[in-house]
C-alpha cells in the first residue's frame, strides 16, 4: 500500500492500494467514529462497486443509504443537488456523520460540495473511479456544481477526509474514458516532472496499465505538493490549468458534447506549447498524445475558440492568466491582457 499525506488546513490521506475498495470499511473507520453515511454514485458505477462498498461497510458496522444518480455531467446540476440534499435530509445525516463519493470526478464535484454545505459542511470521503478523478478532481478539495452560464460557476473548497484509490477499479473504464485521464497524467509531467513524462511518453494506451500505480503515485504526489502551497488557488495551484484555457474553450465550443475534459486538455496544451514553447517541446508532447489517442488539435479555428476564454474563471478583469510549459517539466505562470492573449495566439505581432 502506498499512502500520500496531504497537508492542507485539515490534512488527510490518499490511500493508493489494488482491491481498497474491499477494505474500505476499514480505512473509514481509522479516520471516523460516525457509523451512519450516505453513498452518492451515479447508475454506471454504482451498479459495478456499490455492492462491494457496501459489504464492507457493513462489515465495519457503517450503516449507509446510497444515492443514484443518471451519469454524466448533464447531472452535475443545482436539480440533482436538491434531490441530494433531500436524500441525505431523509436519512437523518447529522452533522457528525459523513458522505463517500463513489464515481469520477462529476460524483466528486457534487459529492463534495453537498458534503461542503449540508449543516454548514459535514466530512466526506473519496473513493474516485476514473484515472482523472484519482490523479486530479478527488485530491486537493475543490468542489461546485455547473449553470447554465458554464462549468463550476458555483462551488466550496472542501478537503475530503480521505481519499481511497483503488486502479482495479481503472479495469472498467472505457478506453476513451481512460485516455481521457491520461491527458491529465501528461500534463503532470509537462508542468513538474520530465522523467514522469519520459514515463508516460514510453508507453502506450496498453502499456501503461502495467506501470498505471506508479503514474497515479506520482501525479498525486505532484498534485499534493501543489495544493499544499496554494490549497485556495492564489498563485502556484493555477499550474494545474495548463492546458486547460483553450481546453475549456473547445469544450464549450463543442457544447461539452464532443470532447472529453482530456480530450479538450491535451488540445489546449498543444495549442499553448506551438505558440510558447520549442518546436522539440512541442513535437515531443504531441507524439506522446498521439500514443494515447489524444487529439492535438481541434477542427475549430482558433479566432473561434478565444471568445470562451475571456469567460473562463482563470480571467480577472480584462486579464487573462495562463501556463506555459517552455520546457517538459517546468511551469510559468503568464497574465496578459486579454487583447494580448489573443493576439499572440493568433500569431500576430
Ligand atoms: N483541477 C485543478 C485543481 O485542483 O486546482
Amino acid at each position: 500500500m502506498q499512502n500520500i499525506r496531504v497537508n492542507t488546513s485539515k490534512p488527510y490521506d490518499v490511500v493508493i492500494q489494488r482491491g481498497a475498495l474491499n477494505d474500505a470499511g476499514k480505512y473509514i473507520s481509522e479516520v471516523t467514529s460516525s457509523k451512519r453515511c450516505v453513498i452518492i454514485t451515479d447508475d454506471i458505477v454504482g451498479r459495478l462497486y456499490a455492492d462491494t462498498l457496501g459489504r464492507s461497510l457493513t462489515e465495519y458496522g457503517i450503516e449507509y443509504s446510497t444515492f443514484v444518480f443518471p451519469n454524466g455531467e448533464a447531472s452535475k446540476n443545482i436539480h440533482t443537488l436538491s434531490d441530494m440534499y433531500d436524500h441525505l435530509c431523509s436519512f437523518g445525516l447529522t452533522r457528525t456523520d459523513f458522505v463517500i463519493a463513489l464515481g469520477g470526478g462529476v460524483t466528486g464535484d457534487m459529492a463534495g460540495f453537498a458534503a461542503g454545505t449540508f449543516l454548514r459542511g459535514i466530512q466526506y470521503i473519496q473513493i474516485p473511479t476514473t484515472l482523472l478523478a484519482q490523479i486530479d478532481s478527488s485530491v486537493g478539495g475543490k468542489t461546485a456544481i455547473d449553470l447554465t452560464g458554464g462549468k463550476n460557476l458555483v462551488g466550496v473548497f472542501k478537503q475530503p477526509a480521505l481519499v481511497i484509490c483503488d486502479s482495479d477499479t481503472l479495469d472498467t473504464l472505457t478506453p476513451e474514458i481512460f485516455s481521457d485521464g491520461m491527458a491529465e497524467a501528461v500534463k503532470y509531467g509537462m508542468i513538474r516532472d520530465n522523467s514522469l513524462f519520459e514515463l508516460i511518453a514510453s508507453h502506450d494506451l496498453d502499456s501503461i496499465k502495467e506501470v498505471i500505480d506508479e503514474v497515479v503515485y506520482r501525479c498525486i504526489d505532484i498534485k499534493r505538493v501543489v495544493v499544499e502551497n496554494d490549497e485556495f488557488d492564489n498563485g502556484e495551484r493555477m499550474i494545474l490549468n495548463f492546458g486547460h484555457t483553450i481546453g475549456h474553450a473547445i469544450e464549450a465550443h463543442h457544447n461539452y458534447t464532443n470532447y472529453t475534459h482530456g480530450q479538450g486538455v491535451a488540445a489546449g496544451m498543444c495549442y499553448i506549447s506551438r505558440r510558447f514553447a520549442s518546436e522539440d517541446v512541442s513535437n515531443k508532447l504531441e507524439s506522446c498524445l498521439n500514443s494515447y489517442k489524444l487529439p492535438i488539435t481541434d477542427d475549430a479555428d482558433i479566432s473561434e475558440l478565444l471568445p470562451y476564454c475571456s469567460k473562463d474563471k482563470k480571467c480577472q478583469s480584462e486579464n487573462i492568466n495562463f501556463i506555459v510549459c517552455e520546457e517538459i517539466g517546468s511551469a510559468q505562470i503568464r497574465k496578459c491582457t486579454m487583447e494580448e492573449f489573443c493576439r499572440l495566439m493568433e500569431g500576430k505581432q
